[in-house]
């Protein structure tokens, strides 16, 4: 693996610039030396310290670089890159330039990011060769070049090294460390107006492809620096450790613009929770002096199951507060994240948001860091969000003790502002279920002492270890296998992932094919489409689906089939075909 990735050559340009940016410039001039980005890379001990003066460097070579390549202000470079400092500086460099960036999780397969770029129009990618993560080498450059193998708008791609293997490179390609090395270390920064574009992050709903969301300049960033001060009570010199993937919003304003804007010190994390082993997080914190431990549920629970000692072998005298987003977090996982990981003496802030939000907009205790913490509760609003529950009717539940649509009255500087080319379908989604409302898409519940805690989705959108998965976009992929005439995906409680992917799968007439090889050429188009994550976890054919007259999935009944609450199916006399609902529940896989 390459040690010296890094192209650097510290002058002292940087320092000396006049911009009062608010990521990078305004730290170099106060603190160059101060490290802004350390790169955990997958090899524990291995990490590497970027400071603001360094990462403005990087930043401004890749701006100048972008310019010469023929990036404008308000074009779109889509980045496909795992966690790095290459991936923050080419963020920042779009927006130094006044481009906007549309980040695809390194995760996501050929398909999925073609889809991403051609809806974005993109001219530029940036990737890098391979991607190291849990020991394992991964061909990101090759994903790319058959992605914009069907991008007729992509001219090139920037292509930097991660490892030291070489990679096929076509006229196409544009080596980026050897290019940005010849660029000048200052780039003056395109002023932009307030309501401009930043980023576009695709994510999935209930219909349709994944929607590009479109969060602007500074709205985003001043909700982002101030969640990030507030909800985890940061202070200067913290070392701030969150432990998602940039490609998704929570690394996009929890890594990058909320700690950067606020001079921090922010972890960049390219590996996985179990390794080398389990205590790899607590190793890390105990190497870092991490302060803010920032994770997912999902990895909570898994790491439960393999016993206190992973954590306990680890110094983590360090951490102040450690916080959970992405899902619902289990009391059982709460509790353990709390006396164990915390020792009993750090706040556990479960922070509920979505990538609509921009930034974290529930959470403990945004005001007071003594404030009351029930365990597994988001709690309470941060400042200038104006929740309300909703019931089925479209009234508002005013009373506390009640459970309803979540939504939220009065818009706040973080919302996203439309989907990209679809304002339409941003309308109708957001603020018409509940006209006069943003309508987050979640259920939630309010307690007798005004207290929030999320139910999880009201729609057909699936969470499987804190990724959105929407049912239609499973089952547009299940249906395009030759022998299936129509599918219906549910998600099933899942004790590590949250929810996992249960598919029934009606076949075609005189379609005869054994279950297991169905179920095997389904988990490879699934994967080959969208992303490993999204693969069905089970799999089971069915006669027909059960349906209203009107032709309408009952997914409520496949769900409770599935979850063996077959006693409580509810209201079936809108059935088609009621024996299509027995044949369901005799053919139903045990779930493990
Ligand atoms: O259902 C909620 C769930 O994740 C959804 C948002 O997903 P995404 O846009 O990918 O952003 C994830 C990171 C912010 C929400 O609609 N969700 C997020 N945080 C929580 C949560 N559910 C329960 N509790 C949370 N803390």
């Amino acid at each position: 693996m390459r040690q010296d990735w890094i192209p650097l050559n510290c002058g002292e340009n940087g320092v000396k610039n006049k911009w009062k940016v608010n990521c990078l410039d305004r730290h170099v001039q106060t603190c160059p030396e101060r490290v802004a980005l350390i790169w955990e890379r997958d090899e524990p001990g291995t990490e590497v310290k970027i400071t603001y003066r360094q990462l403005l460097e990087l930043t401004c070579r890749l701006g100048n670089l972008l310019k010469r390549q023929g990036v404008r202000r308000g074009d779109c470079v889509t980045i496909y890159m795992p966690p790095c400092p290459l991936a923050v500086a080419s963020m920042l460099a779009c927006a130094r330039i006044g481009a906007a960036h549309n980040v695809v999780f390194a995760g996501f397969s050929s398909e999925a990011l073609a889809d991403r770029i051609r809806d974005a129009q993109s001219s530029t990618v940036i990737t890098v060769n391979q991607g190291v993560r849990g020991g394992k080498v991964v061909d990101l450059k090759r994903t790319v070049d058959q992605a914009v193998q069907n991008c007729p708008s992509v001219q090139q791609v920037l292509v930097a090294m991660r490892t030291e293997n070489t990679v096929a490179m076509t006229d196409r390609d544009v080596p980026l460390e050897e290019e940005m090395m010849k660029e000048d270390v200052v780039c003056e920064p395109v002023a932009m107006d307030s309501e401009d574009v930043l980023f576009l992050l695709y994510t999935s709903g209930s219909t349709g492809k994944p929607k590009g969301l479109v969060h602007t300049q500074a709205g985003y960033l001043l909700y982002t620096s101030l969640t990030h001060r507030y909800v985890f009570n940061y202070h200067d010199g913290d070392v701030f450790g969150c432990v998602a993937d940039i490609g998704w919003i929570t690394g996009h304003s929890y890594i990058v613009y909320g700690p950067l804007c606020n001079g921090g010190t922010t972890v960049l994390f390219e590996s996985t929770p179990v390794y080398p082993n389990p205590g790899r997080y607590w190793e890390m914190v105990e190497r870092l002096g991490i302060n803010q431990f920032y994770g997912a549920p999902t990895a909570i629970r898994l790491l439960l199951k393999y016993g206190d000692e992973w954590v306990q072998n680890y110094n983590r005298s360090s951490l102040k507060t450690l916080g959970s987003v992405g899902e619902p977090i289990n009391t059982e996982a709460w509790e353990w994240y709390h006396r164990v990981v915390g020792d009993g003496r750090c706040p556990v802030v479960d922070t509920w948001w979505q990538t609509e939000t921009g930034g974290i907009c529930i959470a403990p205790r945004p005001s007071d860091p003594e404030a009351e913490i029930v365990p597994g509760m988001a709690m309470r609003p941060f400042y200038g969000i104006k929740p309300a529950l909703l019931d089925t009717e479209g009234e508002v539940l005013s009373s506390n003790d009640s459970t309803g649509a979540l939504c939220i009255s009065q818009a706040w500087p973080g919302m996203a502002r439309t989907i990209h080319n679809h304002h339409q379908r941003f309308t109708e989604t957001y603020f018409h279920p509940y006209p006069g409302f943003f309508f987050t898409g979640d259920g939630a519940h309010r307690s007798k002492e005004g207290y929030y805690q999320i139910v999880g989705r009201l729609d057909d959108v699936i969470n499987v270890s804190g990724h959105r998965l929407g049912t239609a976009e499973l089952e547009d992929v299940v249906n395009q296998c030759p022998g299936v005439a129509e599918s219906a995906a549910i998600g099933y409680s899942h004790d590590i992932k949250g929810e996992g992917v249960y598919v029934f799968v009606v076949l075609k007439k005189a379609v005869m094919v054994e279950e297991d090889v169905l179920a095997q050429q389904l988990r490879e188009m699934v994967s080959r489409s969208i992303a490993k994550y999204a693969c069905p976890d089970f799999i089971q054919v069915v006669r027909c689906l059960p349906k209203t007259r009107s032709g309408k999935i009952m997914r409520r009944v496949l769900r409770k089939v599935v979850e063996r609450n077959t006693d409580e199916l509810g209201d079936l006399s809108t059935l088609d075909d009621p024996d299509s609902v027995h044949e369901v529940i005799s053919g139903h896989r045990r779930l493990c």
